[in-house]
């Protein structure tokens, strides 16, 4: 088959998609032109093919790939940017390329090679230039997927993968929300103790989906799920880490366990705090009941939702209301000083495309 074959119904390489419109970007996915795909197969050497970059497309699956029965299947999200002096910048796409490997190694599958993931991330940007946002307007999204292509029908391992790298313009996650999200908490849990909730891959989000809309529906912007062995610990919402904020700087997130993903943003939020505002930040169980009698301010973290502040939390039907946001906003100014390249970056976090 020929690249275009294999990329059956994508856009022939001459004919240039449409743009979208930069004023009405969100956090939806808008079609772009060049995608990268790999396979790899467990019994061969190297494992993985040099892949290819084909225009945007489907390509041809078993019915019976291991991911679609079994969920064998995990992701990244990394984003980039222009600056306002002309650059274009990716961030952290080795941190990336580190939890994509590993997610995959906890998900019984081949891990990509890092330094191709960059690569491959770097290319794909290029690639897709004309849709990255104007400064100001949104991001370019990468989105990296791995899962596993062979067909099978027994519960095993997988040995043969696909990875597919592909972007999409976004804009905000929230739109609107600007006094902060409202975030309804939950007994019930996002990922199951001892389970692959610490891994970025697929099967972590469908509780977040299912639980999310529903709350929607009542007025909330997302959950918040409490850990899985009902000791009324916070962890993460639907699709972000988090933090709360006590009287005298004192920064607490959940620590890195079983049901807690290694969010990139939410390191970068740990190190900012500690290392250029001096405050003291607590990697520990994170009590619901003490954000809820004691914290100042509460937020969230992630690639996609950035350093978003909440306005409101409410558990079992008690409502607590966080009017403050400096230490959030002061975060997140300091984050996107870095992203965007207009503040300086000690940490090596960006690289240049
Ligand atoms: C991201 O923040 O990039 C994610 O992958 C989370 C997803 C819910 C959008």
């Amino acid at each position: 088959l020929s690249t275009a074959e294999r990329y059956s119904s994508g856009t022939g390489m001459n004919e240039q998609k449409a743009l979208p419109d930069w004023d009405a970007l969100s956090f939806r996915l808008t079609e772009t032109e060049v995608v990268y795909r790999a396979v790899g197969e467990s019994d061969q050497k190297p494992v993985w093919d040099d892949g290819e970059y084909g225009p945007w497309g489907s390509f041809p699956a078993s019915p019976a790939a291991g991911v679609l029965s079994y969920g064998l299947g995990v992701f990244e999200g990394l984003k980039a940017e222009r600056t306002p002096d002309g650059r274009i910048l990716l961030f952290r796409p080795d941190a990336n390329a580190a939890r994509f490997a590993r997610s995959a190694r906890i998900m019984t599958m081949e891990p990509f090679p890092e330094k191709r993931f960059v690569e491959v991330c770097l290319e794909i940007v290029r690639r897709n230039e004309r849709f990255i946002p104007p400064v100001g307007k949104g991001q370019l999204y990468v989105r990296p997927v791995e899962f596993a292509s062979e067909p099978m029908l027994g519960l095993r391992r997988a040995r043969s993968f696909t990875v597919v790298v592909y972007a999409s313009p976004v804009g905000a996650y929230f739109k609107g929300a600007d006094s902060g999200v409202r975030l309804q908490v939950l007994d019930e849990a996002r990922v199951a103790p001892g389970g692959t909730g610490h891994a970025k891959a697929a099967s972590n989000y469908p509780a977040g989906i299912a639980k999310r809309e529903a709350w929607q529906a009542k007025g909330f912007d997302d959950v918040l799920f409490l850990d899985a062995r009902g000791e009324g610990f916070v962890t993460e919402t639907s699709g972000s880490n988090v933090f709360a904020l006590f009287p005298g700087d004192r920064l607490v997130t959940p620590p890195l366990d079983d049901q807690i993903l290694p969010g990139i943003t939410r390191e970068c939020v740990i190190r900012l705090a500690r290392e250029e505002f001096g405050w003291t930040v607590e990697e520990k169980p994170l009590a619901i009941a003490d954000v809820q009698a004691e914290a100042v301010e509460m937020f969230c973290s992630g690639t996609a939702w950035t350093v978003r502040s909440v306005g409101e939390i409410e558990h079992r039907g008690k409502s607590t209301s966080f009017s403050q946001t400096a230490g959030c906003q002061r975060l997140c100014q300091r984050l996107r000083e870095i992203q965007t390249g207009t503040g300086k970056d000690p940490y090596g976090w960006i690289t240049e495309v």
